[in-house]
């Protein structure tokens, strides 16, 4: 991009910006996605299996960020999945990257200016609950925001949303009753939990998890959270499940390892998979 080209976007509304990337994006394809999946650390893998797929690496869309984080691929895959056109980030982008919330959460903004109208976001996480087991998954029923940031901090654009979203049903009840009966008629272990978002990169303190306990989250995780806060300023329905790939620090005798995350979300990928793809469908049916 030439100098003058970049600093004419960098003045751009963010609007303008996430207008522009859902413009290519559509160029890019004749299907027109309805549901958006953000598939975070080690649970790529669903991308993969979609048909009629086109892929776009994050670098080619205009605006968008790029991911480091090792696990995440950085494509966006716009294909259908049982059917249904979807469009999936295979890796996110998080706070402890370097990146604001803002710009951890433009995507949702172009996927909200693409038209789609719910989104289903992923990611791994640490079990606090000590019912949950390792590799258990978890229907996410509310967060904490505990990451010191929020994406909407900054002016309001009204054409996205109003200054002071309500955030009183930021995981959508229909979605979550949905997965959770799939996932029974499935056979698939899930709970439903709060997740609490902490900026990371570094795990918790034992002290930090009993803390967090008593507060009442029952899974702790890095990410989501900045991307849910702007879906529903946009009127997005969102579902979010975790996946328990580690209990917290402290909760086991033992240290954690970001090898443990990634090696749990691989050996549950099978059924994640047959997850989504239950309830995608009848996501795309939901009226309620
Ligand atoms: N803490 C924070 N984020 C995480 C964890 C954890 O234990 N596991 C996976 N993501």
């Amino acid at each position: 991009m030439s100098a003058a080209r970049s600093k004419a976007s960098a003045r751009d509304t963010e609007y303008a910006r996430a207008e522009r990337a859902a413009k290519f994006i559509l160029s890019k394809t004749k299907l027109r996605p309805k549901i958006a999946l953000v598939l975070g650390s080690g649970l790529g893998a669903f991308a993969d299996e979609l048909t009629d797929a086109m892929r776009i690496p994050y670098q080619k869309i205009p605006n968008f960020p790029r991911s480091t984080a090792v696990g995440h691929s950085g494509l966006l895959v716009i294909g259908k999945a049982e059917g249904i056109a979807v469009a999936a980030m295979q890796g996110r982008v998080h706070l402890y990257e370097g990146y604001s919330a803002r710009e951890v959460a433009f995507a949702m903004r172009v996927f909200g200016r693409m038209g789609m109208r719910s989104a289903i976001l992923t990611n791994a996480a640490g079990g606090i609950n000590p019912e949950f087991k390792q590799g258990a998954l978890v229907v996410i029923r509310d967060h904490i925001n505990l990451q010191g940031a929020n994406p909407l901090v900054g002016s309001n654009d009204e054409r996205f949303g109003p200054r002071f979203p309500d955030m009183t049903q930021a995981y959508w009840r229909s979605y979550r009753e949905i997965a959770l009966a799939e996932a029974k008629r499935l056979g698939i272990e899930a709970h439903e939990g709060v997740y609490a978002a902490l900026l990371g990169p570094s795990y918790e303190t034992p002290a930090e998890i009993r803390y967090l306990r008593t507060i009442g989250a029952d899974l702790v995780g890095m990410s989501t959270v900045p991307e849910v806060i702007v879906a529903r300023h946009m009127g997005i329905r969102v579902l979010g499940i975790s996946c328990v790939t580690n209990m917290a620090a402290g909760i086991l005798d033992r240290p954690l390892d970001h090898s443990e995350v990634l090696e749990t979300g691989e050996r549950v990928r099978g059924q994640f998979i047959a997850l989504l793809r239950a309830v995608i469908p009848r996501i795309a049916a939901d009226k309620n």
